[in-house]
């Protein structure tokens, strides 16, 4: 397991740390394909599958984000985009078999 939750990560919005806790899980099991090496069919389901969470929920943070005055919503969606750029070029990669 690569990543574990602890009650430090919550954001005390429990939709969220819902949502935290899942995201968590696809990354593990992300995690877990790629130290597996159980063939690219595996890793890249699971990569769709965490790529498809991150849309998800970077989404609904962002409407939360709009409906309230977070500060810090401009770096945190800056974030966003990066880790949804990263997956992609992870994706691109495994596509282009590198
Ligand atoms: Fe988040």
């Amino acid at each position: 397991m690569l990543l574990r939750w602890h009650d430090g990560m919550s954001v005390n919005v429990d939709v969220i740390d819902d949502e935290h806790k899942q995201f968590i899980a696809f990354i593990n099991n992300l995690h877990d394909a790629i130290e597996q090496n159980n063939g690219d069919e595996i890793l890249f389901k699971s990569l769709s599958d965490t790529r498809a969470y991150a849309d998800y929920h970077f989404k609904n943070e962002e409407f939360l984000f709009s409906q309230t005055d977070y500060p810090d919503k401009d770096r945190h969606k800056a974030q966003h985009r990066n880790i949804q750029a990263t997956l992609a070029n992870i994706s691109k990669k495994f596509h282009d078999g590198d």
